[in-house]
């Protein structure tokens, strides 16, 4: 998709010579630089299939101003180099620049931009700013298992790729870094015995998360209408669910498990009931057609391609793969680690580092055993758009 999206955009535009780029939610680690990469790579293909000269580019790197970006601008130079030896003369001057700030509002002059690129950070709420600094950043536990994951499932795939690693990216680095709290969003105390919408979630809770959605992702969408020039385009990529209606079925089973373990600690007197009444997950899992609900509703751009796809949570399953022995154990682990290091940092703020050890070893007998009787998936959602 994002190989389309820039030829879109060149044909448009007649191959300007200077092009203005911003990767929202680039997190700090091996990965911060991957999408600039793709960004990079499409555009000088295009100018060589076509014989225009290269243009000079600008890209910003954004994150919450607590993201460590020192990370990714020491990893520029090596980058730069990397680039030079790839391209050669291909490659036309590039800039690339940090900007820290939250993408729920501005961020960048008006019509300044020509491509907003964003993967797996919007399904994080606004209030997900609103952590009180105690957080660990970067997290050294998330760090160590994303890096145990990594090698085993190997490089990362293109932005629109059917293997797991989008999918790890998009959840780890988004609560392993900044997140704090756990109180969004708001008027939902008598969420009971969830820490998420879950099927014993009141109405009232689905109804709240999604009009958190609505309100930040409308923000989203209007505070870059501001940013990108007339007929330049934006793709985001973000986990959703497959299905509309949230309460008509479990569709959130993962976290739903998740809760069963802190409540079963609470049953034995290790954490309080009234705590997991209070923690609900800062994040949202829109359906397709809540997206484009949205998007048109707010009005500012036009959606160019939708395209869906689903990941295997346990990601040593794959569909191809008819030989697959289901190792209950072995599943149960991982898939406990994977979302250890999505939430880690959440539940430990709220509920204390004690614990953590305890809470996966229960999850990872808890979740091997859903997914030894049912295959649970996750559903992602890449859209590209264009500025009206
Ligand atoms: C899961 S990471 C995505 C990393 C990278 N884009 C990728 O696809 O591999 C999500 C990132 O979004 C950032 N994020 C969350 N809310 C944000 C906000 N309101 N403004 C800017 N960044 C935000 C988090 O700090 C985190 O680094």
């Amino acid at each position: 998709m994002l190989k389309k999206t820039v030829r879109a955009l060149y044909s448009k535009e007649n191959f300007p010579q200077y092009f203005t780029v911003a990767d929202l939610g680039c997190s700090s680690g091996p990965n911060t630089l991957s999408p600039t990469y793709e960004m990079i790579d499409a555009i000088v293909g295009l100018c060589r299939e076509t014989g225009h000269a290269p243009p000079e580019l600008l890209v910003f790197l954004n994150d919450l101003p607590s993201n460590d970006f020192n990370t990714g601008f020491r990893s520029l130079p090596d980058f730069y180099n990397m680039l030079k030896k790839e391209k050669g003369d291909d490659l036309g001057p590039c800039f690339i620049a940090g900007m820290p700030g939250s993408f729920y509002g501005r961020l960048f002059p008006s019509k300044t931009l020509n491509f907003v690129h964003s993967s797996y950070s919007v399904h994080w709420l606004s209030k997900c700013e609103f952590g009180d600094g105690e957080v660990d950043v970067g997290g050294g536990e998330s760090d160590a298992v994303f890096f145990e994951l990594s090698l085993q499932i190997g490089s990362r795939s293109e932005i629109d790729g059917r293997t797991l690693k989008p999918f790890l990216m998009g959840w780890w680095v988004g609560a392993g870094g900044e997140l704090g709290g756990g109180q969004v969003p708001q008027g939902i105390d008598n969420n009971k015995g969830n820490i998420y919408m879950g099927k014993t979630s009141p109405h009232n809770v689905f109804e709240a998360y999604l009009e958190q959605f609505q309100s930040d992702f409308s923000l989203f969408l209007r505070s870059r209408a501001d940013e990108i020039i007339p007929g330049g385009q934006m793709i985001l990529a973000f986990i959703g669910r497959n299905i509309s209606d949230p309460t008509s079925r479990n569709c959130c089973v993962i976290w739903e498990l998740l809760a069963k373990c802190l409540l079963q600690m609470a049953a034995e007197g290790l954490i309080e009931e009234a705590e997991i009444d209070k923690f609900n997950l800062p994040h949202y899992t829109a359906s397709r057609e809540e997206v484009i609900t949205i998007v048109e509703k707010e009005g500012s751009f036009v959606i160019d391609r939708l395209e869906t796809f689903e990941v295997n949570l346990d990601f040593n399953d794959n569909d191809e793969n008819k030989n697959y022995v289901f190792d209950k154990y072995k599943c149960g682990q991982d898939v406990a680690h994977l979302i250890r290091a999505i939430s880690e940092s959440l539940l430990a703020h709220h509920f204390g580092d004690a614990i953590i050890d305890d809470l996966f070893e229960r999850y990872a007998e808890r979740i091997g055993k859903h997914l030894s009787m049912e295959k649970t998936k996750h559903f992602n959602i890449v859209i590209s758009m264009t500025r009206k």
